[in-house]
């Protein structure tokens, strides 16, 4: 075994780029999305050596050579496992970390503790401080929800977090690596945040990454967040998430709102199913998270010209993550009021009223395209259809595009179909997800090819996995393969940058190894952006058939040992004839 950190592996296989790798050693030619070479490693005259730069992956269609960057310097270098992980450490100018005792321990754990026990601090000193506590209280806040959010307060001091915590050398270049200290020009550290109410953002496993301070009362900045640390990625956070999951089993619906103050607000009057985006606009990586934990996202905006803006980028970066079963909505406030300020006027049923009268992604987008045009002249109609055409063609193939579509072709007056014509001509002729088509189905083979597909999308497109409702109770369906599969979406979800070459350097010492790489080598004919509806589906599709596989096979044991009656022998025809039906493929419109 290596002493080389897995983490450290994942890293470098991010950072290389094979084509560069490859490249050197062998001429490439680009052709497609792909590159294109003759073999190295035997001996051709047309070239069937193919290099994917997406999944960072080369095939041999000739001779079935396949791997990673890695692989490939190991194969055609003729390197060790350790050399070839030097060499590209080198290539791209980073340190391979030695490691004494071989004891596995990431970097990152020690800042997660520095965040918490920052927390801390933080939450001991808003009780000792009047001020801080008089600004809060009135704010209408509450002992009880300040408590549940964690909130705490930065002392004025310059240096009151680095007291507490440790001005040693390691101690300083921790702080400093979790944002939460900065450097002097003339040498020397003071705190980021000083005398301000603090909001800490938590992780979907509650640990604290980075914090949110607003100034008490009036100042500049009114809101100051944490930098981007290898904790923090704020396009990918959403605060408030955790606290909800904390609250709530079952979340019907999550709002989507802007401020730290709306969500706390909020979840004071009892509305505990709000997240806040973290100064930035509503990103796909949001929305796949939230549609992970539930089916309806309602997004929630001022009613002015800047919030009109912002839920249009909200709905542009939605389409492509549109399915059935998935829901968005669109709330637009009256001017001047926030969910925060609104809900204490009104309370919360008059607020909740308002959710569920917000505006369908479909309404919301026809109204808006409605409003740029003539619509009484008729080629203020065309206009309409034109204007469309880039935004349907986002939208995945199925049920939902095809009711919106249906819709627009009643307002422009022209033939549905015609106009699906048009939105597909947007896209590349899309061949589709044809899983197992080939050959007759045996039964009891459906779901383990299930299975196959699934692991191929998250080893092909690891973002899927992010994006893909998991079923609660995948994990308890028991057939060969899935603790396989749920160790791949367990990674993706640890491991959100993961790609494909990381994932499959994983497994590099395991009997499962070179299996998956063959269903890396094996094109899936599946376009990024559907990637992760088909993953949901498929993954449904194999909980979906658990309860009946279980039940054939106790009513088969039980026929073994003591037999059917009448109606347990029909039960059991019943179920083999519709195994062996291939019901259910892994299409989106299934
Ligand atoms: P309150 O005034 O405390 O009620 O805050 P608010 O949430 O109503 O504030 P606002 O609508 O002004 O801002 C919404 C969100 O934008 C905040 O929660 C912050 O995330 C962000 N924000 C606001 N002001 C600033 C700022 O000055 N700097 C930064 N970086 N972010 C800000
Ligand atoms: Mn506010």
């Amino acid at each position: 075994m290596s002493r080389i950190p897995q983490h450290f592996i994942d890293d470098l296989m991010s950072r290389v780029d094979i084509i560069e790798v490859v490249g050197t050693r062998v001429p490439l030619k680009k052709a497609g999305r792909e590159y294109k070479a003759c073999c190295p490693f035997h001996d051709e005259k047309t070239p069937s050596f193919t290099v994917s730069p997406t999944k960072q992956f080369y095939h041999c269609f000739g001779c079935g050579a396949h791997g990673t960057a890695l692989g490939f310097m190991m194969d055609h270098d003729h390197l060790g496992f350790v050399e070839a992980v030097e060499e590209l450490a080198r290539q791209v100018g980073v340190e391979v970390p030695k490691e004494a005792g071989g004891q596995d321990r990431r970097p990152d754990d020690d800042l997660y503790g520095l965040m918490e026990k920052t927390a801390a601090f933080y939450r001991d000193e808003l009780k000792t401080s009047e001020e801080a506590i008089a600004y809060l209280k009135s704010r209408g806040l509450d002992g009880e929800t300040a408590g549940r959010f964690g909130i705490g307060y930065a002392p004025r001091q310059w240096d009151s977090l680095i007291k507490h915590v440790g001005s040693t050398e390691s101690f300083l270049r921790r702080l400093a690596d979790c944002g939460l200290i900065i450097e002097r020009e003339q040498g020397g550290w003071y705190d980021r945040f000083r005398d301000r109410i603090m909001f800490p953002i938590r992780d979907a496993r509650g640990r604290v990454i980075a914090f949110g301070g607003r100034v008490l009362g009036t100042g500049e900045p009114k809101y100051l967040n944490s930098p981007e640390t290898r904790l923090f990625h704020k396009g990918r956070e959403l605060y408030g998430l955790f606290e909800a999951r904390q609250a709530l089993r079952d979340i019907p619906r999550l709002l989507v709102v802007e401020g730290y103050m709306d969500v706390v607000g909020l979840s004071q009057a009892g509305i505990r199913w709000s997240v806040a985006t973290l100064g930035t606009a509503t990103t796909a990586d949001h929305l796949h998270r939230l549609f992970r934990l539930t089916e309806t996202v309602v997004f929630c905006f001022d009613g002015d010209r800047a919030g009109r803006q912002a839920a249009w980028r909200a709905l542009e970066n939605a389409l492509p993550g549109l399915s059935e079963g998935r829901q968005i909505r669109f709330l637009f406030l009256p001017e001047g009021e926030d969910p925060d300020s609104l809900v204490r006027k009104e309370g919360a049923d008059r607020f909740q009223d308002r959710v569920d009268g917000a505006l369908p992604l479909s309404d919301y987008l026809l109204e808006h395209l409605q409003s740029q045009v003539d619509m009484s002249a008729l080629d203020g109609r065309a206009r309409l259809a034109e204007l469309a055409r880039p935004l349907l063609a986002r939208i995945p193939d199925g049920i939902y595009k095809d009711l919106l579509v249906g819709r627009l072709a009643k307002l422009v007056g022209v033939d549905p179909d015609r106009l699906t014509g048009i939105v597909a001509g947007d896209r590349p002729p899309d061949r589709g997800f044809r899983p197992a088509a080939r050959g007759a189905p045996r039964p009891g083979n459906a779901r383990s090819s299930l299975i196959r597909q699934a692991i191929a999308l998250v080893l092909q497109h690891p973002s899927s996995a992010s994006a893909a409702t998991i079923p609660a109770n995948l994990a308890e369906v028991t057939l060969k393969g899935l603790p396989l599969l749920c160790e791949l979406l367990e990674i993706c979800r640890e491991t959100p940058d993961i790609g494909t070459a990381g994932l499959i350097e994983r497994w590099r010492d395991k009997p499962e190894y070179s299996h998956l790489l063959a269903l890396v080598a094996n094109e899936l004919l599946i376009s990024e952006e559907t990637a992760g509806v088909v993953l949901g589906d498929t993954l449904r599709q194999i909980v979906v058939r658990e309860g009946p596989e279980r039940r054939v096979e106790a009513l088969l044991t039980k026929a073994r040992s003591g037999g059917l009656d009448a109606a347990e022998k029909e039960e059991l025809r019943d179920l083999l004839s519709s195994r062996v039906s291939p019901t259910g493929t892994g299409s989106q419109d299934g």
